[in-house]
């Protein structure tokens, strides 16, 4: 798909659909869509009263042109937002739907080259810019499909190729705007490839191997099982030594090419296949166990988003990489592991090894000497439990950094909703045997978890993100198939940016 800006009107642009909004059903005297309209002879205006159109974010409608237009066909959305209740989607998430709507459209009607109006479409608070950026992204992302494993590549071959965005400005800052569009889309894209993988090819040293294929502006350094045990990160190992793949530490590095404003770690869970280990899962919640890396791979898909985002911060992004086995050589319940940083830890699930791998991610990690650190994990069942799934959960020893997370989330309109890390509740982390043991009690799984993340970090600023629902869906989303959702790639993106 290529994408192109232009301040060409809608009545006037020649393409084979051409997509426009309106907030009501009137079409309003003297606007684009008005004229548009008119050469249409009315037909606009007829299909939508006939087909009780309202206007409403999340309606649409298509009209067939019949040779009134030049363009065979007017996709037409509604746009009026009626905000209910928390986390209610923005102007730019109307936008990132409609356009991922727009683009399967095409698609399905086979057609090659699609105008889309940006400029008409109610802004809020935001710039023409993020409009562009997010309808690039709603484009994208509605036409990603996972087919590395379908024979018939061709039919699934998508027909749209050419899309104009129909702006009211283009200068540097839109056309870097389409630009940063297509690079966390493209991150996105990556990070749902990396999670729809099954375990079997997506093993902890091919995992490795896609994060050294990452290229020029990206430093990567893979650290073999020998490095690993010579680092004493005998956590990680303790959920490694089950498996017959071997585990990779993986670190990538961003830097600036301007001063950098600051050093931020993003660690992710890179459990490559989630068995539960000896404390096995039963076999329904194993099934979608191939996407416990997901919060690696959102750290490689943001890493692939930096070369093109270029911010002014250093960004190291961690992932401890191992699958969770059952086997004659698996971690035992009862087992104790040493941690990089010296703390004994009695392992008494073997299901809760997120935790274990983070342990030692986040230590060696906190060794850069990071003015902050982000995690990613799918960590615990209880956080969709309490959330559902496509809310993730946030943790955080910063408000300042909580706020500006829940600001780029906001923004980038992935759900996210901040639990507390009740001091109180790290009595339940107590071990008999050991400094620390890897369950808590019954109740408040999700925050128990950050509370053992927490006890790795110092002093560190630092928050946690539970991804464990909306790293994956289990239906197709406005503008993501069912699978892997690639699910922080773009939020993390505009954190960085906005440092
Ligand atoms: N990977 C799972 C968490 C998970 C569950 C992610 C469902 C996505 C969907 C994690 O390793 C796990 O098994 N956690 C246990 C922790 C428990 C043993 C304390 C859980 O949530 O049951
Ligand atoms: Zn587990
Ligand atoms: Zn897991």
């Amino acid at each position: 798909m290529n994408f192109k800006l232009s301040k060409i009107k809608s009545h006037s642009f020649d393409a084979e659909a051409i997509a426009v909004c309106t907030k009501t059903n009137q079409i309003k005297r003297s606007t684009l869509l008005d004229t548009l309209n008119k050469k249409s002879g009315n037909l606009i205006a007829k299909t939508l009263s006939a087909e009780q159109f309202e206007g409403k974010a999340g309606e649409s409608k298509v009209i067939r042109t019949y040779g009134f237009l030049a363009c065979n066909v007017v996709f037409v959305f509604g746009a009026h937002l009626e905000k209910k209740g928390d986390l209610a989607p923005n102007e730019l998430e109307t936008i990132r739907c409609a356009a991922a709507k727009a683009a399967k459209r095409a698609n399905a009607l086979k057609i090659a080259s699609l105008a889309f109006d940006i400029g008409q479409w109610p802004s809020g608070s935001f710039q023409e810019a993020d409009k562009i950026q997010a309808a690039v992204e709603g484009m994208i992302l509605g036409s990603y499909r996972f087919t590395v494993y379908q024979k018939d590549k061709a039919a699934i071959t998508p027909s749209l190729q050419e899309v104009t965005l129909l702006v009211s400005k283009n200068s540097s800052s839109e056309r870097r705007a389409l630009e940063f569009g297509q690079a966390v889309a493209h991150g996105t894209s990556l990070a749902r490839d990396l999670v729809n993988t099954p375990a079997k090819d997506m093993t902890p040293v091919e995992m490795a191997k896609r994060a050294k294929n990452l290229g020029k502006g990206i430093s990567v350094r893979i650290y073999s099982k020998s490095e690993i045990e010579k680092m004493k990160m005998g956590s990680f190992l303790a959920v490694a030594q089950g498996s017959e793949a071997p585990p990779a530490l993986l670190h990538m590095t961003y830097q600036p090419k301007k001063k950098s404003r600051a050093v931020i770690a993003i660690v992710g869970k890179g459990v490559t296949f989630d068995s539960g280990g000896l404390s096995l899962k039963p076999p329904a919640s194993m099934e979608t166990m191939k996407d416990d890396m997901s919060g690696a791979a959102t750290v490689i898909g943001l890493m692939d988003a930096l070369k093109t985002l270029q911010p002014n911060v250093t960004v190291h992004g961690v992932v401890a990489a191992t699958e969770n086995m059952p086997s004659g050589s698996a971690i035992k319940p009862g087992d104790v592991a040493t941690a990089m940083n010296g703390k004994t830890i009695e392992i008494l699930n073997t299901d809760a090894e997120g935790r274990l791998t983070l342990a030692d991610a986040l230590h060696f990690v906190i060794q850069k000497k990071p003015d902050l650190v982000i995690d990613l994990a799918t960590l615990t069942g209880a956080c969709l439990v309490a959330l559902g799934e496509r809310c993730a959960g946030v943790m955080s020893n910063d408000a300042k950094l909580l706020k500006k997370i829940r600001k780029s989330a906001t923004k980038c309109a992935e759900m996210v909703w901040p639990l507390p890390l009740i001091e109180e509740y790290r009595e339940d982390l107590k071990s008999p045997i050991a400094d620390l043991k890897n369950i808590g009690g019954r109740w408040a799984g999700t925050i128990e978890a950050g509370l053992f993340l927490q006890e790795f970090v110092g002093d560190t600023s630092w928050a946690h993100l539970d991804i464990a629902g909306p790293s994956w869906a289990s239906k197709d989303l406005p503008y993501g198939p069912k699978g892997g959702t690639g699910v922080m790639v773009r939020t993390l993106a505009d954190f960085l940016m906005t440092y």
